[in-house]
């Protein structure tokens, strides 16, 4: 089987090192690297979450630091959800994994133009690096075969009503990058909201026993635990882990062509992410996934660490 080349883009957070978990292992997929923006945490700890998750888990590909605050607006954070470090309550050993000297935004320009056009770009959280990628080398556009996007929403938001968190985050950005013209898969809270384990699930997964298996144990009942008041029964959800598992294996989804405009007025819609299908569709919509597929695929994923 040919394997998708991929870029994941984050802000390690919880649900991100599950996303990574599976970027990194998932046969269908490629992980050529990754790069790292602020979003749920400040830039330096999302860095580090980041680079301690590979270190941890033996993922082996270079890791870029990008941009740490939104091009317009002034920082936000989800310390809320992921807590004080980012990865809420996980301990890592003493950090050796170094980031890579360029910054990810020179990164992935240089990396898609001197691409065959192949590389699926997953961003996980707000998407400063691509828009800034986008606008400083605007050549990159039609080398990225497709923009798989963890973001948005046709229906209410998770910070506010209106707005999704990595929308809500650097909402200029993501009008960048849904105005490029490039082929873009959102994967919004209307599914993702639907992807949390039960405890059965979580069992499911510890009963691997590999240390990535230990990881995404921890990581759940972290969310588990600590978000039913947030998030309800999203609590948990594999909000990041479902764009990563759409690119991988897109027929375990379904879609519908939309056109995506993101709301840029400073009132209570700021970062909405404005769905219809009447208009000129620029994204595919993700509007349902097969639940038990999904999380068998992150099971069966999360095994290949234990060979
Ligand atoms: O709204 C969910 C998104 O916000 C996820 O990417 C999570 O990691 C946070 O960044
Ligand atoms: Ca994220």
């Amino acid at each position: 089987m040919e394997k998708t080349r991929i870029i994941v883009d984050c802000d390690t957070g919880l649900d991100d090192a599950v996303a990574l978990i599976l970027a990194a292992k998932h046969p269908a997929l490629q992980l050529d690297s990754i790069t790292v923006v602020a979003g749920n945490q400040t830039l330096d700890k999302t860095l580090y979450n980041t680079l301690s998750v590979c270190q941890l888990l033996g993922i082996d590909v270079p890791v870029y630091g990008g941009c740490d605050r939104p091009l317009v607006r002034s920082a936000v954070n989800a310390g809320e959800v992921h807590g004080e470090s980012g990865l809420g309550d996980i301990v890592f050993p003493p950090l050796k994994k170094k980031a890579e000297g360029k910054h990810a935004v020179l990164h992935l320009v240089d990396t898609l133009l001197a691409s065959d056009g192949d590389i699926t770009l997953i961003p996980v959280g707000p998407l400063t690096n691509i828009a800034m990628a986008m606008r400083l080398q605007p050549a990159i556009v039609p080398k990225i075969r497709r923009i798989v996007l963890m973001g948005g929403a046709y229906g209410f938001g998770n910070v506010t009503p209106a707005a999704e968190f990595n929308i809500f985050a650097d909402p200029e950005a993501a009008s960048v990058v849904f105005s490029s013209g490039a082929d873009i898969v959102m994967v919004g809270l209307d599914v993702t909201n639907k992807t949390a384990p039960d405890m059965e699930k979580v069992e499911r997964i510890e009963k691997l026993c590999n240390p990535a298996s230990k990881l995404c144990g921890g990581i759940l009942r972290f969310l588990l635990r600590n978000n039913q008041e947030i998030d309800g029964p999203a609590a948990g959800a594999m909000h990041d882990g479902t764009a990563v598992s759409f690119a991988a294996c897109p027929e375990l989804f379904s879609v519908k062509e939309m056109q995506v405009e993101i709301d840029l007025s400073h009132g209570p819609c700021y970062g909405r992410t404005v769905c219809s299908e009447k208009g000129k569709p620029n994204a595919l919509v993700v509007t349902g996934v097969d639940y038990e597929k999904l999380w068998q695929l992150m099971a069966d994923t999360i095994a290949l660490y234990g060979e």
